[in-house]
């Protein structure tokens, strides 16, 4: 993150301000340097722009190939690292991801490390087979045991590490729940509170009180969901009961003229709805560890937005 923070005051501030400054007093062949420096802190500032149209995407990319073009001939073949050339997908990802300055490269950094903890033998054949290997092996395990195991084997493997049981008074929950899990399930107890990811659930389990609004994980994306209850099944499973949420993404305010279009900073499983639309559809169970993020509930009468 140091390291990060050096280049990233160094790319986006000093070149085009102390640099180029410097640049007036130096030789042709040193400003000719410090321009090729100031073509790539142009396309790196056009790409952490908050707000990136089409235009800019491919300026930046005329920019970044421009740079890469004069890579050779001014800073010599050994400047032509794989490092350099991974800089002209940079506008592809932000097409993809959204602002430079809105994803990190620090996972895919830490990701390199873990594959590395799989390679025992350094010969390049030899430790590609390894990673293949060693990853469907892992993978593969990881789906039998999601599928198959019982809670106890996977608590072994650290399997429900994320979760955490917390004993805690439980408040019987309203009728209408009880007799939705009983035609699901046969036989199950209810839980005061769980923490998932550290973050603490415990359902009011009346009908009105509850504030705990998470987005689960589903086949085609995800649900807002008002939990009404947290049940453990006679497998030890844990499951969260409650209703699902007819919302709308946060994303659709930020698209042409919607009223954050000039906002774009957009969370993920950000949602909202018109307070006379707001609805809770249907009784969902789900397994806890299809839990993404947790829910504030903000009812607003009016926004203002400057
Ligand atoms: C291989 O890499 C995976 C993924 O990071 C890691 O969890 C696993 O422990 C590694 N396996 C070996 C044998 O090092
Ligand atoms: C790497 O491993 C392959 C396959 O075992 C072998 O043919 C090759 O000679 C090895 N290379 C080196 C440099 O040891
Ligand atoms: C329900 O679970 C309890 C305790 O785990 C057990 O004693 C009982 O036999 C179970 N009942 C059914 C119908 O599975």
């Amino acid at each position: 993150m140091w390291k990060a923070s050096e280049l990233k005051l160094f790319c986006l501030y000093i070149v085009p301000t102390v640099l180029l400054c410097v640049a007036a007093s130096e030789t042709e062949q040193i400003m000719e340097l410090i321009e090729s420096m100031v073509l790539y802190s142009g396309a790196v500032r056009i790409l952490t722009q908050a707000q990136i149209t089409e235009d800019m995407i491919s300026s930046a990319n005329d920019l970044l190939n421009h740079w890469a073009k004069n890579r050779a001939l001014l800073w010599s073949k050994s400047a032509m690292t794989f490092k350099a050339h991974e800089n002209l997908h940079l506008p592809k990802q932000v097409l993809l991801h959204g602002p430079l300055s809105t994803h990190s490269a620090f996972a895919g950094e830490s990701a390199i490390g873990k594959l590395g903890e799989n390679i025992t033998c350094h010969n390049a054949t030899v430790s590609v087979k390894q990673i293949a290997e060693r990853m469907d092996l892992l993978r593969s395990s990881t789906v039998w045991l999601d599928k198959y195991g019982h809670p106890k084997l996977k608590a072994h493997f650290k399997f429900n590490d994320d979760v955490v049981q917390i004993e805690r008074r439980i408040v019987q929950p309203h009728e209408t729940i009880t007799q939705f899990l009983s035609s699901c399930i046969s036989n199950y107890s209810f839980v005061g509170e769980i923490t998932v990811n550290g973050f603490s659930i415990c359902p009011f389990q009346t009908n009105d009180a509850t504030n705990c609004y998470i987005a689960v994980k589903e086949e085609t994306g995800f649900t807002a969901v008002k939990v009404m209850a947290v049940v453990k099944t006679f497998t030890d499973e844990l499951l969260f009961c409650g209703y699902s949420l007819e919302l709308l993404p946060y994303s659709d305010l930020m698209k042409g003229d919607g009223i954050l279009a000039a906002n774009n900073y957009a969370y993920q499983y950000c949602c909202y709805i018109d307070k006379e639309s707001f609805q809770e559809n249907k009784f969902i169970l789900c397994n806890v560890k299809t839990f993404l993020s947790k829910y504030v509930l903000i009812d607003a009468s009016n926004f203002y937005f400057f």
